[in-house]
């Protein structure tokens, strides 16, 4: 019975500390000045994971989710034709570095019963890349 007891608490332990490891990878990027050295190009790459769902061309349909030309600096929720959630509707956020950050960290803990079920990307610099590359979309 101890012996059980002993590799229950063991595998607690090491899943706690597998979730704070993940958990300072997915952190708010704190450093404002990040996001300066945004590369729009490798952007572009990492911006093909939400290509799936969404366009990024001026005028670009929209699809699962809305078409994000000219969403970087705008309101959030904005455009026209697409069908945004209750939540995403009430959020009102004007997506700039940090709000973008915040959220492509982790949609769904940003805006609570968003309809955005990406999971987020994990990677400081992919976000800080991805947010470079929308930028250029205007
Ligand atoms: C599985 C589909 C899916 C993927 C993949 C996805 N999104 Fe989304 N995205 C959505 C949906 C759906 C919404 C609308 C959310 C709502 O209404 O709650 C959305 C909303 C957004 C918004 C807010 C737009 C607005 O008009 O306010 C931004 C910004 C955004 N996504 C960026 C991204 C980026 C960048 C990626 C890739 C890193 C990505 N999304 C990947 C489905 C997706």
């Amino acid at each position: 019975m101890k012996r059980i007891f002993l590799v229950v608490s063991l595998s607690a332990l090491a899943a706690v500390s597998f979730a704070s490891a993940s958990f300072a990878d997915g952190d708010a990027v704190k450093e404002k000045n990040a996001f300066a050295d945004g590369d729009a190009v490798k952007g572009k790459k990492v911006f093909k994971k939400c290509k799936a769902c969404h366009s990024a061309d001026e005028g670009g349909k929209n699809r699962v989710g809305p078409n994000l030309f000219g969403v970087f600096g705008s309101k959030s929720a904005q455009k026209a034709g697409y069908k945004y959630s209750k939540a995403l509707k009430a959020a009102d956020v004007t997506w700039d570095e940090a709000t973008l950050d915040t959220w492509l960290t982790k949609p769904r803990a940003m805006v609570k019963g968003t309809k955005m079920t990406f999971a987020g990307l994990k990677k400081p610099k992919q976000r800080i890349n991805v947010i470079a590359y929308l930028k250029t979309l205007q």
